[in-house]
This record gives structure tokens, sequence and C-alpha cells, in this order.
């Protein structure tokens, strides 16, 4: 008797429990915002979004507690308040982790129970705290199959956790996203699809810094596509991407797809050849290059050349020996109209203060349609 009633119960359940967390999101137009790069949490035309994040909070290296640091603190507190007077119904939700640097981290307190349980509980009510309406997981990336199968119980203990919190809160649950991979493949690991599906509202694919002229990449000395949607030479592209997570069993209405509002600057060899692929030395510059400055320097070198590439869904620009490869409004709105064709919940841009006047994100907008 047991032996028959307590699966359909539990199964049961779970069906309860995922309705009643994925009753909310329709659609997901969003960014993320990130402090010191200009854009003040004031200055966010937060009209243009349905949700925003605030990145990132960090994670304690020895107690495995989600932390907001001192600097931090006084925007992280205010964001929710500061971004809904210009939009009442925008959606905050506070992103945990970052850069690679965090991944060790992420992966020992992912391997125990206990620790999951201090960085599940903390974030919880550092969500709550500073009025978040959900969390985001950003652990750049899990590197074994082990640390793989640990974030499937990160995820499932995360979601069991915030229903509770919720049930004894009255509130409305938090939400609970991550951004992965922009592949359900990860070099050959798999992402844990099941606990994606029951305990994730969404996953942010980060389809984008494919390729790039730092040592990175697999190719530094040709210039390339950096967020390409489409790869006729290669697997590495968008369209693969959220093919693969599609195919691998997580629902098109959980997936947003992720946009740059940068690119990268390589220095050519020859100016004269000065398509994707063509010969480069190495960087330009020593970092990646904000939308904001592209524009910049398109406005300042009166040379440039700018291209729109509609194979690979880029654009790209170069004046003498410098070439930019990046997403202006034509890559934008030809992604998020990708995104809306395709029945995706919507799309990101990482982030907002790098772009120009809100213009790629007007863009990207108008694009996915009110
Ligand atoms: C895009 O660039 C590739 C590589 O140079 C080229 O083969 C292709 O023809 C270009 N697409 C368009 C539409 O110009
Ligand atoms: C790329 O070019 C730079 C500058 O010429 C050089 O130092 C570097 O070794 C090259 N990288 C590769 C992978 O060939």
């Amino acid at each position: 008797m047991a032996s028959k009633t307590l699966p359909y119960l539990f199964s049961t359940l779970l069906f309860l429990l995922q309705l009643q967390f994925s009753a909310g999101q329709t659609e997901v137009k969003a960014a993320y915002w990130f402090p010191g790069t200009g854009l003040s949490v004031s200055s966010i035309d937060s009209t243009l979004f349905t949700h925003l994040f605030c990145a990132f909070a960090d994670l304690d290296q020895t107690i495995y507690q989600v932390t907001i640091s001192a600097s931090n603190s006084a925007q992280f507190s205010t964001f929710t308040q500061t971004v809904q007077q210009k939009n009442p119904s925008v959606k905050t939700l506070l992103s945990i982790g970052g850069g690679d640097a965090v991944a060790p981290t992420f992966a020992s307190m992912a391997g125990q129970a206990s620790t999951r349980k201090s960085f599940i509980d903390s974030s919880i009510q550092l969500a709550r705290a500073n009025n978040f309406h959900g969390l985001d997981l950003d652990w750049e990336y899990p590197s074994t199959a082990t640390e793989f199968t640990n974030l499937g119980l990160l995820l499932n203990e995360w979601r069991a956790a915030v229903a509770n919190e919720a049930t004894s809160s009255g509130n409305t649950p938090l939400l609970l996203v991550a951004a992965f991979f922009y592949s359900s493949n990860y070099y050959g690991l798999s992402y844990p699809i099941q606990a994606i599906t029951n305990s994730l509202d969404w996953v942010n694919v980060m389809a984008y810094d494919f390729t790039s002229p730092f040592s990175w990449s697999t190719a530094p000395n040709l210039t390339g596509a950096p967020a390409a949607l489409y790869n006729p030479t290669s697997q590495v592209s968008g369209d693969s991407g959220i093919a693969a997570w599609i195919q691998a069993g997580v629902s098109a209405k959980k997936l947003v797809l992720g946009v740059p509002f940068y690119g990268y600057a390589w220095r050519l060899v020859n100016a004269n050849d000065n398509g994707i692929f063509a010969p480069a030395n190495g960087a330009a510059l020593s970092d990646a290059i904000t939308y904001n400055e592209i524009k910049d320097f398109i406005a300042q070198n009166s040379d440039t050349t700018t291209v729109y590439n509609s194979t690979f869904v880029t654009n790209y620009c170069y004046s003498g020996t410098t070439w930019i490869g990046y997403d202006d409004t034509q890559s934008i709105s030809t992604k998020v109209t990708y995104a809306k064709g395709k029945g995706l919940l919507g799309y990101f841009a990482w982030q907002v203060g790098q772009d120009k006047d809100f213009v790629l994100s007007q863009t990207a907008s108008s694009a996915w349609g009110a």
C-alpha cells in the first residue's frame, strides 16, 4: 500500500511545488547591473526591463554564508526601492558569485549538506533583508562530474528552502535563477537537467565570450564574433547552445538568452585584411571594451568602417589595425527576435552600465515587444 501511495504523493507534491513557482513569469526582459561601471542605480531606465540583477553578493570562503561587501551595501540595500521608482513592477534579483575566482568556493560549499545549508539559509535571509524578489547563482563553472551532481543537490535543496520560507512567511516565493554556460554540455560534462527543470524559475544562458584576443580563447590571433548567434564553422554559437539545452530536456520556456553589451578589440596583422577570421597579433586593449566605449571609438575615428554580418549575427568595426567584434543594434534585435521566435522566456544583457544612452536596452525591449 505505502509503496504505491508514497511515490504518488511525492510526485503530486513536486507537481504542486512546480505550479507554485512557475505561475509567475511570462516573459523576462532583463539586465545585470554591476557597481563601479559609471551608471548609478537611480540612473537605470528600469522601464525597459521586467527584471534587474544586482551583481554580486559574495560567498564567504570559510563559513559559506552569502554576504554583501561593505562597499556595496548602501547601493544593494536600496536597489529594489530605487529601480521601482521608475517602474513599480520591475522585479529584482541578487546575483551571487560572478568571476571564476569564486568557483572553488562554490565547489567546496556544494560538496556537503551542512555547507549547502549555510549558503541556502543565508542567501534567503539576505534577499529578504534587502528586499530582493529573487536570487541568482553565478557559479562559473562547476568543472567535474561530482561538482555538477552537487549543483543538482544544491538547486533542489534551495528550491525546497525557498518554498518553505514562503509558506512560513506568507510572502511570494523568491525567484530562483542561475546563469549557466551557453550549452548544457560543459566540455563533456552535463548540467543536472532534472534539478534545473524542477527547481529553477529559469536559466540565464551566457551566450557570449566564445572568442577573444586573450589567452583563454582557442584562437586569440584570429578576429572573431565574440557572441555569434550562428557559426557555420563550429558548434560554438548561441543557436547551438540553445539547441543543446532544449535537446537535453530543458523547456524553451525556462531559457533566457544572454547578450553582451561589450566586445573585444584585436590588433590586425594587416589593416587591409579585416574580415571575420583575419590574422591578428593579440589584443588591441588590455580588457574587454564596453559598447559605450566602442561608440566613442567610432565617433573619434572618422575612418572607422562598421559592418553587420548576418551570417554570424555580429557587428564589427575597424580603423587602421584596430578591429572590434561586438553587438550593435542589428545583432541585438536579431538575437532578441530569435529568442522570441524560439519560444524562449526572454533575454538578458550583461550589463546595463556598458550601454550607450540605453540604445541597446531600448532596441532589445522593442524587438521583444510589449
Ligand atoms: C560574414 O563573414 C564571413 C566570414 O568572413 C563571410 O564568409 C560571410 O560571407 C559574411 N556574411 C555576410 C552576409 O556578409
Ligand atoms: C598571438 O600574437 C601575439 C603577439 O604577436 C603573440 O605574443 C602570441 O604568442 C600569439 N598567440 C598565439 C596563440 O599564437
